[in-house]
């Protein structure tokens, strides 16, 4: 049995009735499919054949593009070797080389990575982690969160508790984790619209922390989460001086800093995490998607070394951290990793995107002054352009934009009003010109 048999090729000879598609408008979707059937480096191709260029990698996740002959036969060599062993008093060791590769480009003193399946799990990994070190410490007060608005840590009830976005907690309000604050939002465009990487104003927005402080006593509060660069909810690069604030009042109050890396991980700011962009260690870092070049899923939280030495005491046949899961660390994502980070230092890829980098800002903010634009954001190699939403109907312009940019086979992502643009690392000039040539002259024609 040949799977690509079992396939449909033709719109007519497929059932979409039976998926239910993961935050979608499935019912707009399935009367306008967007189907892709294959990939290779900077291209999709759709089911109709026409070349689509990614410019988001897939979901902020292909740094090294697609479908790269290293991570295939790596996977495709594990896959006839093991296909799976427990991590439960069990492993095998390309775990072991997997984690090893992942902390040599963490920042120094970050030297023990924990594996899961995504970034929702690495997120809630992470956040019990917190829980879990501060009472091995004698600090069992501590289980207080503070999030942020406008952040997004994926879909668990620990990651919607901490985010800040209001369309994935309304639902779910009465379930969300009962002791969670958030810090304000650092989007301040009346202050800092079209600025070209870090904005100058906000670093103060931090103070709140010392705020919380105050109200509930550091006794009492666990962790601080963030993402270095919010993704989801439009691209807000941190101001100046904020994260090294934020820093700053944990380390004073004893409060853990973690950073959801999952987008900012592996290159996307030019350097292999956004701690190291922004010269700011966390305590822990949350990864997923490009740890595997998105191949196979696979998420990690990497931490401190005195984090995991605080885990490692008491009886040594105890087990030490309650939570795993049934695929943590599974050979094909450990594969996948391994390859993936590989290439990535193969190919010098986080270098190239610093050094693209100049040029992709260049290009971005090339849109300022053209029609519904009323702010460019802009670092390493991503962006975010925001258009002012049709009185009454948010999100629609933009929702329109990327419809109309599929159309001309170029794919764009939009969270919200805003464009948001994460192309794989190895785009090259031409292709970052022909996706702003295509979003200026939809602009220029948008409704
Ligand atoms: C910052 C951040 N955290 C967590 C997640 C959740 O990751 P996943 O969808 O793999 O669960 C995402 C997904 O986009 C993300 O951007």
């Amino acid at each position: 049995m040949n799977i690509r048999d079992l396939i449909p090729t033709s719109l007519q000879d497929l059932n979409m009735d039976p998926l239910w598609l993961p935050f979608t408008s499935n019912r707009q979707f399935k009367e306008q499919p967007r189907l892709l059937v294959s990939a290779k480096d900077m291209h999709y191709t759709a089911l109709d054949g026409r070349q689509i260029l990614d410019g988001i990698a897939g979901l902020w996740a292909v740094n090294a593009g697609h479908c790269r002959t290293p991570i295939v036969d790596a996977i495709k060599r594990q896959a006839e070797n093991v296909d799976y062993v427990t991590g439960f008093q069990m492993h095998h060791p390309a775990a072991f080389v997997a984690a090893e590769r992942l902390v040599r480009i963490t920042p120094k003193g970050m030297g023990h990575a924990f594996f899961v399946n995504s970034g929702s799990e690495a997120v809630d990994t992470a956040l019990k982690m917190a829980l879990a070190y501060h009472r091995a410490r004698g600090e069992g007060t501590r289980t207080r969160f503070i999030g942020r608005e406008r952040g997004y840590h994926g879909v668990g009830f620990g990651g919607i508790s901490v985010g800040g976005m209001v369309a994935n907690r309304r639902t779910f309000s009465g379930a969300l984790l009962p002791s969670v604050d958030h810090l304000p939002h650092t989007h301040l465009p009346q202050a800092n619209a079209y600025s070209r990487g870090q904005p100058e104003h906000g670093a103060n927005l931090a103070d709140a922390l010392e705020q919380l402080v105050a109200l509930h006593d550091a006794s009492n509060i666990a962790a601080v989460i963030v993402e270095p660069v919010a993704g989801s909810t439009g691209v807000l690069v941190p101001p100046k001086g904020y994260l090294d604030r934020l820093r700053e009042i944990c380390t004073k109050h004893g409060i853990l800093l973690i950073f959801d890396e999952v987008i900012t991980g592996f290159g996307r700011t030019g350097q292999a995490f956004a701690s190291q962009t922004f010269n700011v260690t966390p305590d822990m870092i949350v990864c997923a998607k490009a740890l595997t070049n998105a191949a196979v899923p696979m998420g990690a939280v990497v931490v401190k070394n005195e984090i995991y030495d605080t885990f490692m005491t008491g009886p040594a046949n105890a087990i030490e951290f309650y939570h795993g899961y049934t695929y943590s660390g599974h050979p094909l994502a450990a594969a996948a990793a391994i390859a993936t980070l590989d290439l990535f230092e193969s190919e010098a890829l986080f270098e190239r995107a610093a050094s693209l980098a100049p040029y992709w800002e260049n290009a971005v903010h090339s849109l300022k002054g053209l029609p519904h634009v009323v702010d460019i954001r802009n670092i390493g190699l991503v962006a975010g352009i925001e258009l002012a939403p049709i009185p009454g109907k948010p999100t629609a312009r933009a929702f329109e934009a990327f419809l109309r940019a599929y159309e001309k086979g170029v794919l764009i992502r939009t969270t919200g009003d805003t464009i948001a643009l994460s192309p794989p690392l190895i785009i090259e000039k031409a292709q970052i010109d022909r996706i702003f040539e295509t979003i200026a002259d939809i602009l220029k024609t948008l409704p």
